[in-house]
């Protein structure tokens, strides 16, 4: 059972529910009318955009992009490397970059130089965790979800060791099966 190594729930699985529809619905608001791009970075960023993208009820398209980011968890280091780009060009469209969580901001930082060289008409950020308490680069970000404090958190997407992402809330894994 995945669930014996979680600490305790941060967020549960209602809670994630509600503030999705409600993101959904602003951001619905926001870009009527307007050609809009969801990119979600694979892997962590796929469930929340699943959900998002079914909470927004006015055309939209999806795309990907995949990075792999050198150092671990404790040391980020902005050092990205990119594995997978869009599989469109998103220029003079609206970019609305979906991220699981934002910690120290470098890789958001890293991803945003590379989408604005392609020249899209605006490009923001919904990010559904914010660690703002461990940010090196700052950053705006149109849509948040919920702010975390700095605990390593897991599910609904987010890993350690690319387990732990099917849990359906988010949740502090237990410091022994980190160090373990
Ligand atoms: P940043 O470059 O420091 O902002 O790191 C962002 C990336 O680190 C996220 O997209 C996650 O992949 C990972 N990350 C940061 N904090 C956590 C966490 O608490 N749990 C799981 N992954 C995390």
């Amino acid at each position: 059972m995945l669930q014996k190594d979680i600490e305790k729930i941060l967020i549960t699985e209602n809670q994630i529910r509600d503030r999705v529809k409600t993101i959904g619905e602003n951001i619905s608001k926001d870009y009527a009318d307007k050609e809009l791009v969801l990119v979600s970075i694979l892997r962590g960023g796929l469930i929340f955009l699943a959900d998002l993208l079914r909470a927004i009820t006015i055309p939209v398209t999806i795309d990907f992009m995949a990075i792999s980011s050198y150092g671990g968890y404790a040391e980020s280091s902005g050092v990205v490397q990119l594995i997978k780009d869009l599989g469109e060009p998103v220029l003079g469209k609206n970019v609305l970059l979906v991220e699981d969580i934002i910690d120290t901001g470098l890789t958001l930082n890293y991803l945003m130089q590379s989408l604005k060289a392609k020249q899209p008409l605006t490009l923001e950020v919904c990010t559904l965790l914010d660690k703002s308490v461990r940010r090196i680069v700052d950053l705006d970000l149109a849509y948040k979800g919920f702010d975390v404090p700095d605990l390593f958190v897991v599910g609904y997407g987010l890993d350690f060791n690319q387990k732990y992402r099917n849990l359906p809330f988010i949740g502090v894994l237990r410091e022994d099966v980190i160090q373990r």
